[in-house]
């Protein structure tokens, strides 16, 4: 596998894999890689000839107040499970090479941007939406893998690549992939490495009142009544604060307070001490 830093390195490493003709797919991620991560270059690796994933702590989808020194950065670990898991081509660009002086734009998706994380972490999503539209531009990808583990920031990237008509890649081969989960059903996450073993121990407990929740939900049960009652439990569970417990339309992530007709997804995110964790499901789909 080949590492490149450069904006020159990298125009050249992919112009020599599209030189093979195959097609070449991007899985954008910030390191810290886990079976999540890997679970996406699979399905990238069964879906086209040559993959390249990127490596970049992204500052501008960090607020002020959130963990971007602290962020798990272990690029030489990476490396060694990208290399093992047979990727042709790592990007692993600098702040500055990124956003030089002088950087001055933003993408900004609007409505879809503005409730769940949005709402709680104001300027990420313009963030996230700036770095991935500038790597799409930089790997020129033919398709590209995102989990549904962050289920707004798949439909944020799939709004602004069908509003500014993207072509690399176009918005149908934005694919997203199911969450991978521990033993216990915690989806995975590279912010799972800041919890305690108390902590992760109550972290285990989030995907089941969920699953729950959805259960009396599908039963015929009041919305409402039983969102109030998952964010009790959550906290009553260990958790130090619930952002978010909603019940939304899977697409356009407007909130619902009656049961689902088309298909919807229960999203939630919760604190446990310093750390925030989130989780979507479905739900209507058994
Ligand atoms: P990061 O959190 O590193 O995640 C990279 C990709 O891995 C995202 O598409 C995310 O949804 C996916 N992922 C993370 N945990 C997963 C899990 N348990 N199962 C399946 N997929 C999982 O998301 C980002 O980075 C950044 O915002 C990025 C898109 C790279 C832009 O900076």
């Amino acid at each position: 596998m080949q590492t490149v830093n450069t904006l020159n390195a990298l125009r050249e490493a992919v112009d020599d894999l599209r030189r093979s003709r195959g097609s070449v797919a991007l899985v954008p991620t910030m390191g810290a890689l886990h079976e999540g991560h890997l679970s996406l270059v699979r399905e990238a690796q069964a879906r086209a000839d040559h993959v390249v994933v990127s490596i970049f702590v992204n500052p501008r989808q960090f607020g002020p107040k959130e963990d971007l020194a602290a962020y798990p950065r272990q690029l030489a670990a990476d490396q060694a499970r990208l290399e093992e898991a047979g990727v042709a081509l790592l990007w692993a660009p600098t702040v500055d090479v990124m956003y030089p002086e002088g950087f001055a734009t933003s993408v900004s998706v609007e409505r879809l941007t503005e409730g769940l994380c949005g709402a709680v972490r104001p300027g990420h999503f313009a963030g996230v939406a700036t770095v991935v539209l500038k790597l799409f531009n930089q790997v020129r990808p033919d398709l590209a893998v995102f989990g549904e583990k962050d289920w707004q920031q798949l439909a944020v990237i799939r709004r602004f690549a069908a509003d500014l008509n993207l072509t690399f890649p176009g918005v149908e081969n934005i694919l997203g992939a199911p969450i991978v989960r521990e033993a216990d059903g915690l989806a995975m996450s590279s912010r799972n490495a800041y919890l305690s073993a108390d902590e992760r121990a109550i972290a285990g407990l989030l995907n089941r009142l969920m699953a729950k929740a959805i259960g009396y939900i599908e039963g015929g049960e009041d919305v409402g009544p039983v969102l109030a009652g998952l964010e009790y439990e959550i906290v009553a569970a260990g958790f130090s604060s619930v952002d978010y417990a909603v019940l939304a339309d899977a697409a356009s992530l407007e909130p619902l307070d009656t049961a689902p007709k088309a298909p919807a997804r229960l999203l939630v995110a919760a604190r446990l001490g310093t750390t925030r964790l989130i989780d979507n499901m479905p739900v209507g789909e058994s």
